[in-house]
């Protein structure tokens, strides 16, 4: 059998004084439990790429940018990915799109899972997410973490913690059930793929 899969919670937003992190470091805390994946939190504050600055795709060649590299290296290593994102102006941050049109290969053929919070749980950031996930070949899990008004605003501005609201907790672990069995079963794809293409 396979290793368990690895799965990277991205820090969707690098402004200082993000919630992004608190949210980030919750979720680690629940999925860090598990027996059958093995987690990592990602931050974007550690591939500091420009705004997108190459001749071309990294669909079609590799990006040049340093920091570029070293983030497809990290995609790499991963069997999937939860996005844990901000709402702005009803979409979802520019530095994570530069994260998403920075790679392809890396993206391809892995579940996107998504936790956000804001006014609506960033259900319209989330919507848009996996809208670009399915162009980067990734496989966009329909459960979502949504940390909506109440939630955020008593966590993030009135001492209230997330234990508070037991529904989030579940959210995610059925999240996380999902996500169990799309990473196993891409991964599981992905290395078939690779076999086959090994003996041609
Ligand atoms: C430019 C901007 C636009 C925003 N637009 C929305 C929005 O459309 N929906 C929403 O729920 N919150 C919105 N907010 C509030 C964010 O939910 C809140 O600032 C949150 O803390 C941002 O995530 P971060 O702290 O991880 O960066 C916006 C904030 C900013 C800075």
């Amino acid at each position: 059998m396979s290793k368990n899969p690895h799965i990277g919670i991205v820090i969707g937003s690098t402004r200082q004084g993000r919630f992004s992190e608190r949210a980030a470091a919750w979720f680690q805390k629940i999925a860090a439990r598990r027996a059958d994946l093995s987690v990592e939190v990602i931050d974007l504050r550690d591939y500091p790429m420009p705004f997108f600055d190459e001749p071309a795709s990294p669909a079609w060649m590799p990006p040049k940018a340093q920091a570029a590299k070293r983030w497809a290296a990290k995609l790499g290593e991963l069997d999937g990915i939860v996005f844990v994102t901000p709402e702005y102006n009803h979409g979802y941050s520019a530095v994570l799109k530069n994260a998403l049109d920075y790679a392809y290969q890396a993206y391809n053929r892995k579940p996107a899972a998504f936790v956000g919070y804001g006014g609506v749980g960033a259900a319209r950031a989330i919507e848009q997410l996996r809208m670009v996930a399915v162009e980067l070949q990734m496989a966009p899990i329909p459960k979502s973490v949504n940390i909506g008004m109440a939630e955020f605003f008593g966590i993030w501005q009135q001492g209230k913690d997330f234990s508070d609201f037991p529904h989030l907790e579940q959210a995610a672990v059925a999240l996380l059930d999902d996500l169990s069995w799309w990473s196993r079963t891409l991964q599981s794809g992905r290395q078939t793929a690779a076999e086959l293409a090994s003996v041609d």
